[in-house]
Formats: structure tokens, sequence, C-alpha cells
């Protein structure tokens, strides 16, 4: 098959991880037979140096001319005091509404290899953990106004967060389509207890539930979730919740399988098209240094092949050389342990590159 992967490399870390998933994409490509053609285009930080702006047409443009968007990370120091509507995370958000990606899958799962590098005990970490988080991904409150006022003689500042059911409904199907094809379990995280957004999402989780009878539906506590997942991990299979919440429980997560180095995302719509990059950002206190562990952008190029390009053989060879290479003792600096031959980014993504084949 031939495909037109758009690049969206951003900054600090970001063109280091992203060069070792073209690597791992290029390595199936020849294994597979099949043509990947890769566009690289300014986004975040860079694109402001060359653009003045983090999200340009052309990059847009770029991306909707795409079959899939592999992307780094971006923002950092360096872009701190631009005014808030032109900052790189801004570009990112403009990107997620322009193209409708709101459905962000983060998958965690512990690679046994990695069991040490997990901060719980091993009796908890011997259960296993394998969660993957359904985050809403273009609404809530970092889509909704943002303003800073003087009132009384002193600043306010407010942001607001709105979900509308339609935008509930299609995300919660999201989390029960995911469940449904893993171990059927779905656990609602909101705020209920609290946020009319969080009743209104409880109500309409219960609501089509009706139409998964053979997934069982869990109500969770946002502040309860954030305690759970490190207390028994175990116990969750699908977590789907809104865009803050997703944010914050994704990267908790992230550390008890290792470092948030290891996770990958996919943001989809309804149709084939998606953007897949590591959760992590930019990392600006290691750029430039070869010490970034690529193994989450490795991930993501995996969930690309199998969510847009429907190649299952293909990602489930790149997963498995990660796995190999893990076998092998390699390790980055997060994932490193005594006994185990350290590596940078660069021979890490080219071990797993050559691991594929
Ligand atoms: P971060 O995720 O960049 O870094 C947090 C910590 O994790 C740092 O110590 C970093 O060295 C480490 N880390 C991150 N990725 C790693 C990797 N691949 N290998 C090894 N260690 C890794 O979070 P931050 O420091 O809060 O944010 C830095 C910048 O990135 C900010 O400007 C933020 O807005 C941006 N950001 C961007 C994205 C994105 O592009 N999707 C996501 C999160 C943060
Ligand atoms: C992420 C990041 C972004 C988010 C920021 C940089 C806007 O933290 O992709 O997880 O909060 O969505
Ligand atoms: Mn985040």
């Amino acid at each position: 098959m031939n495909k037109r992967i758009t690049v969206l490399s951003g900054d600090y870390i970001g063109p280091e991880i992203v060069e070792q998933g073209i690597l791992a994409l290029e390595a199936a490509a020849r294994r597979f037979g099949h043509r990947f053609e890769f566009c690289r285009v300014d986004f975040g930080g860079a694109a402001i140096d060359s653009a003045g702006v983090p999200f340009p047409e052309e990059t847009r443009k770029a991306c909707e001319e795409a079959d899939a968007v592999l992307l780094g990370s971006v923002g950092g120091p360096k872009w701190d005091s631009v005014p808030k509507e032109i900052r790189p995370e801004k570009g990112l958000l403009q990107m997620r509404s322009a193209l409708g990606l709101f459905g962000n899958l983060r998958p965690a799962k512990l690679h046994p290899q990695l069991a040490f590098a997990c901060p719980l005990r091993p009796e908890i970490v011997e259960k296993g953990i394998d969660i993957m988080t359904v985050r809403e991904l273009t609404g809530g409150i970092y889509f909704g106004s943002h303003e800073t006022s003087v009132q009384n003689g002193e600043r306010v500042a407010a942001d607001l967060m709105a979900y509308s059911e339609h935008e509930i409904d299609r995300i919660l199907r999201v989390g029960f389509e995911a469940a449904r094809k893993r171990r059927k379990r779905l656990t609602s995280v909101e705020k209920s207890n609290v946020l009319d957004c969080s009743r209104l999402w409880k109500e309409r989780a219960h609501a089509l539930s009706a139409e998964y009878p053979d997934v069982e539906l869990i109500d969770m506590l946002v502040d309860n979730a954030a305690m759970q997942l490190v207390r028994d991990p175990s116990q969750f299979d699908v977590l789907v919740t809104e865009n803050m919440f997703g944010d914050i429980l994704s990267d908790e997560s992230s550390m008890i399988v290792g470092s948030i180095g290891m996770m990958p995302s996919a943001s989809l719509r309804d149709d084939s098209f998606g953007v897949y990059e590591p959760i992590h950002g930019s990392a600006p206190d290691i750029a430039g240094r070869d010490l970034a562990n690529p193994i989450g952008t490795i991930l993501s190029a995996a969930m690309m092949l199998r969510y847009s390009f429907g190649m299952a053989r293909e990602a489930d060879a790149v997963e498995a050389a990660v796995d190999a290479v893990l076998d092998s003792g390699l390790r980055t600096a997060d994932i490193m342990s005594a006994g185990m031959k350290r590596a940078g980014c660069r021979e890490m993504g080219a071990a797993i590159a050559a691991a594929i084949g």
C-alpha cells in the first residue's frame, strides 16, 4: 500500500524522537512491501519561528492531505512568553479541533521487563497493568472561554468548562467500543458530586450502557480514580473521561508502566485518519543530548499502522521489535537499571528498526 504521512516534529526532543518513529515506519514498509511518503512541516514553536503562528495554514493543509500524521511534541521555555493566542500549545489545540480529533486513546501497558521501573510494590505490579484511557480531546475546559478581568480592583481569571450531549455521547461510545474489544470493563471517570458537566456525563453513560449489555459500567469520581490507579491498577480495563481529567490521569498511568517516555497515543475521529504522538511533552531538560526514550513515539507509529492503515501484522511487528529490544537489555536513561546496557535515543531507535527487519 502507498500512504502519505505528514510529520510534525515540533520542539526540543520532538525531532529526536520523531526520527526514530520514521525509522520504524520505514523498516515496517520495507519488510511488508509498502511505500510510505513522509512530508515534514513546521508546527508549534518551530512554526512560530518560521511563520509567526504555531499552526500555519500550510501545516493544516499538509495534515488534511495526509493519510495520517506523526507528531513529536511542542512547546518549551523559548516560547513561554509569547502571547497566549499563539503559544505552541495553542497550536496543538487548534490542530486537534481543526482536524476533529475528539477521541484520544492512551494505552498504558506494563512491559514485564520494566516491572522494576514501576514505583508500586511488587505484589501490586504482579497482577498486571494494562489500561486504555479514552480521553475526550476537543471539548471541555480546554476549549471554553478563558479570560482575566479586573473586578473590585483585583484580577479575576475564569476558564469555562462546557460539554454538549453529542460530545459526551460520541466519546462514551469510543469507550464502550474499546471495552467491548478488551476485558469489557468500562470505568467512567467524572466529578458528578460537584460539576454539571459530570452529572450530564454520568447520566449519558448510563443511558448508553443499555446498548452495551456485554460491558460492565463502573462510575468513579476522579479523585478516587487517581488514588485507585496507584492502589490497584489491575482493576482497570478502559477508563473514559473528559479532556483535562484524561490529561492528568494518563500522565499518572505512564509512571506506573515505568516511564512517560514509554507511552503512545492516537487521536482519532470517525474515519480512519489520526494523529499519533507520545503523551509526553518536549522535555527541554534533556533535549539535544540524545537522552530521550523514543519508544512512546515508536509505539505511536505502531498505533498509526493499526488504526489508520488497518495494518495489524505490521503493527504487531513493531510492538514485537520493542519487546525484543527490551529483552536484549538495551535501556534509555529513564528505564535504566543495574546490569542493563545503556543506549541513547538514536541507538535505541536503530535497534528497534533493525529488529523490525
Ligand atoms: P514533559 O513531558 O516534557 O517532561 C516531564 C519530564 O519527563 C521531564 O523530566 C522530561 O525529561 C521527562 N520526559 C518526557 N519525555 C521523555 C522521554 N521521551 N524520555 C525520557 N524522559 C522524558 O513535561 P513538561 O516538562 O511539563 O513540559 C515541557 C513542555 O512540553 C511544555 O512546554 C509543555 O507545554 C509541553 N508539552 C507538550 C506536549 C505535546 O506536545 N503533546 C505534551 C505535554 C507537554
Ligand atoms: C498532552 C499535553 C497537552 C494537553 C498540552 C501541551 C496542551 O499535555 O498532549 O497531553 O494538555 O492536551
Ligand atoms: Mn499531557
